[in-house]
């Protein structure tokens, strides 16, 4: 098995769903983690459950992506705690149901700022590690939305494209110093997870899916670009 090419990740949202079962197969592989996002309570709670189960330093870190200042003084703190991160896994968002039409302004805000100005934030307060070592990975979990239009998500959609856009971008200006730019583009995705396989929702992809396609995108070696993966349940 090819050696992952990651040695400490922070992930937002890395306390629920997609995020947390990511978190889990990093840590099964020995890499240490800072689990961000606002509940501190659940955060804590999966830290000191991962921390105790595979024997991994996990850092609970409470932040609300939306917001640039935190953002950085956080990513300072884990920094001093446990050191500079080699991934990041921006994996925050938030949906929203709305026509185009009854779409409030400030759920616009809300969306947008969660998905694609919080990877916008989150990698820029990641950069400067990662450009000194010549050496690191983004992830983005984006989704379907950001490939194609879906009725009551168009803020959701725009968001989306908007990581993708983001992700193409940074590729470029990065991927000649050391650092790859990965994004996951998943369908339907069951979470919470089912609490049995006979809960499993047909046609749907599970988080351990999620968690599989980034273990293998960090197992690809130096050479390759691996941009954009999409996923569909069947
Ligand atoms: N489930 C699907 O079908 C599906 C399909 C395609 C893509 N996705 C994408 O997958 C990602 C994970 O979603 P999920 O399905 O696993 O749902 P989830 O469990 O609700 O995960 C969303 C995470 O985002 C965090 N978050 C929300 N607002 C935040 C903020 N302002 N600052 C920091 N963190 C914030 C939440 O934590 P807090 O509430 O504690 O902040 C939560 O851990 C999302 O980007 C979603 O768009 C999901």
């Amino acid at each position: 098995m090819k050696k992952l090419r990651a040695t400490r990740a922070l992930i937002s949202g890395g306390a629920s769903g997609i995020g947390l079962a990511i978190a889990e197969a990093l840590a099964s592989q020995g890499v240490e983690l800072v689990l961000a996002s606002r509940r501190l309570g659940l955060l804590e709670q999966e830290a000191a459950r991962l921390q105790g189960r595979y024997g991994v330093r996990v850092l609970p870190l409470a932040l609300d992506l939306c917001d640039g200042a935190q953002v950085r003084a956080r990513y300072a703190e884990a920094r001093e705690r446990l050191g500079p991160i080699d991934l990041l896994v921006n994996n925050s968002g938030v949906g929203s149901d709305y026509l185009v039409q009854d779409l409030p302004e400030s759920e616009w805000d809300r969306v947008m700022d969660t998905c694609a100005k919080g990877t916008f934030l989150l990698t820029q307060a990641c950069l400067p590690d990662m450009l000194a070592s010549r050496h690191g990975t983004v992830i983005n979990i984006a989704s379907q939305a950001a490939r194609h239009g879906y009725a009551r998500a168009s803020v959701y959609c725009a968001a989306k494209f908007a990581v993708l856009g983001f992700a193409k971008a940074l590729r470029e200006e990065v991927q000649h110093q050391g650092i790859r730019v990965h994004t996951l583009c998943p369908g339907l995705v069951q979470v919470p997870p089912p609490a049995c396989p006979g809960e499993r929702k047909p046609g749907w992809l599970q988080v351990e899916d999620l968690a599989e396609a980034v273990l293998y995108t960090l197992r690809q070696g130096a050479h390759v670009q691996l941009d954009e993966i999409g996923m569909t349940g069947i």
